[in-house]
């Protein structure tokens, strides 16, 4: 079934070829109720979206596709349990692992909410017990460091989670996040910690990635310097579904927290691959992450899709993805706290939806998930501002502002947003070459030199972008504004019926990496690789020390 041949998807081809100039200026113009027409409410976030190239035309078409590809049904499909992610058998339930009202969620005969609130109350004893100091270190001190060691999805979510919540930090407790396994990652951390106060937390869904692996296993020997083989326990917890690969890490599988096949790695940060965070945060900070994800929940379950905020942010970006060509898409968090935001959004979006093989697996013939990039604000406006103004490329943003700071001691905050909102004004409106040269009449300029400068100072406009405004950036509101994306992404994978919840793509390249390791390690012959390959093993053997 593919979303080409849709009525739905033909009308929106030839609306696009009729609306494609459409200026958003005008549209302004012609309604002077343009903002309050084009946003939406859920709990405390609000989204403006006005400063979109669509009119109330648009938006209806793109509804109907949405309907036409049966949107409300596979929301219900997803939160009832079934097995949405095809190609792994899988059910889908980050939206178990927040489901603060605690009604039954059924997978195979059994509800897992049973085993999602045994491991919510582990969690919270175990933090509990870091916190208050019943839980010590081998030589009876206070846990000081918690250490997370793990990568993709059991690192970027709960490190973007824990630099958000920076202001909700327990005095005495530091976090850090070591991922890659170049060893400047893990080297730079340890040599600040001491191994009498320090938590390692060893989070691996699968427990067989190479590089958190080694990297706990290095963690292990730098402990193993100040204390015994018996103590391990007491400075070594995991996060995982497999027990038995964490036993044989050594790990006591007591000091273990379960995770499910049916949580998809960069939904993950809602389980207890979240425990770093409620260990920086503590517990009831952690449930108040929970409750934010579970508003949003229900406003996507239950709210109708005009008025479904996850529902207009994805179709708004099918519209410019598939009818406008865009490649990339930025998010602009104007909050310092939020630097982090970005990646865990290209994760859950690239790894999501990076997709070109529709369900049924054929070979699809349209574009899906967009690049996902940014940095937070104002920075990139010195940036790479420049090109999303001026550049030949078309690219969607979206500016997150919260309106108060956490630190209103320096009175930053009025300078910081009035800098998102113009920038959102500069998109839209650009600047015309009658605006220019008026501008540049009243500087003082004439003659040639005016005519030289005049192209350089025009700004095409009509650049579209939403801007997402809330009070402050509690947990609760960091769990609404997480949720909101993942249900984005899941918008859209339903309207290019692509599986968004699996990630073959990643394989190839571990594949590959354990093949060249042997090469790299030994001078024996070398295995059969393309002849770049060969030569770079070569090169890397001729000037290795
Ligand atoms: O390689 C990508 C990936 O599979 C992600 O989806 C996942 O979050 C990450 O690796 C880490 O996997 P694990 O938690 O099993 O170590």
């Amino acid at each position: 079934m593919t979303p080409l041949n849709m009525p739905e998807w033909q009308s929106l081809v030839r609306h696009y070829s009729d609306l494609k100039y459409l200026s958003m200026r005008e549209q302004f113009v012609l309604d002077s109720d343009r903002a309050e027409h084009f946003s939406l409410k859920s709990g405390d976030l609000f989204l403006d979206y006005s400063k979109n190239r669509v009119t109330k035309e648009t938006m209806e078409k793109l509804l109907s596709l949405a309907k036409a590809v049966e949107l409300p049904n596979w929301i219900e499909r997803m939160f009832t349990g079934q097995e949405i992610n095809n190609t792994e058998g899988r059910a889908v339930l980050h939206i178990a692992l927040r489901n603060r009202s605690n009604t039954p969620i059924m997978v195979d005969g059994k509800d897992v909410m049973l085993d999602v609130n045994r491991v919510l109350a582990q969690m919270k004893d175990f933090s509990d017990k870091v916190h208050s100091g019943e839980w010590l270190g081998f030589s009876g001190k206070k846990i000081v460091d918690i250490v997370n060691i793990g990568i993709g999805g059991s690192d970027l979510g709960p490190a973007m989670i824990c630099d958000a919540l920076e202001p909700y930090g327990i005095e005495g407790i530091n976090v850090h996040f070591v991922s890659n396994v170049d060893g400047t990652d893990l080297s730079t951390t340890l040599e600040k910690l001491n191994p009498e106060t320090t938590l390692f937390v060893v989070a691996s869904k699968t427990f067989t990635t190479q590089e958190t692996l080694t990297n706990a296993q290095s963690a292990r020997t730098w402990f193993l310097k100040a204390g015994q083989q018996h103590d391990v326990a007491k400075h070594f917890v995991a996060v995982s579904t497999n027990a038995k690969a964490v036993s044989e890490f050594g790990i006591d599988t007591n000091n273990m927290f379960e995770i499910w096949d049916w949580v998809g790695g960069r939904y993950s940060l809602w389980s207890a691959i979240g425990l770093p965070i409620a260990l920086y945060v503590g517990f009831d900070n952690f449930a108040r992450l929970l409750d934010g994800g579970h508003e949003m929940d229900n406003h996507f379950r239950t709210q109708p899709l005009e008025q479904n905020m996850p529902v207009i942010m994805g179709l708004l970006g099918v519209w410019y993805i598939n009818f406008f060509g865009t490649q990339t898409h930025a998010i602009v968090p104007y909050d310092h706290s939020l630097s982090r935001f970005p990646s865990h959004m290209q994760q859950l979006d690239m790894e999501s939806n990076g997709k070109v093989t529709n369900r049924q697996g054929q070979r699809l013939s349209y574009k899906t998930g967009p690049v996902i990039w940014g940095t937070p604000g104002t920075n990139g406006q010195h940036a790479y501002f420049q090109l999303i103004h001026q550049g030949t490329q078309l690219i969607p943003v979206d500016f997150v502002l919260p309106v108060n700071s956490h630190y209103p001691e320096y009175d930053h905050q009025s300078i910081l947003l009035a800098n998102g909102l113009a920038q959102s004004e500069a998109l839209m409106k650009g600047k015309t070459a009658e605006e220019v040269r008026a501008e540049l009449v009243s500087e003082g300029f004439e003659g040639k030199e005016l005519e030289a400068l005049l192209p350089h100072k025009v700004f095409p406009g009509n650049r579209p972008s939403n801007t997402l405004i809330f009070p402050k950036l509690t947990p609760e509101l960091l769990g609404q504004l997480v949720a909101l994306y993942e249900h984005k992404v899941f918008v859209q994978g339903t309207v290019w019926n692509i599986n968004s919840f699996d990630q073959w793509g990643v394989e190839l390249g571990k594949q590959l990496a354990k093949a060249i390791l042997p090469d790299l390690q030994s001078n024996d012959e070398i295995s059969v690789h393309d002849s770049s390959t060969t030569h770079l093993i070569k090169m890397i053997r001729a000037l290795r020390n």
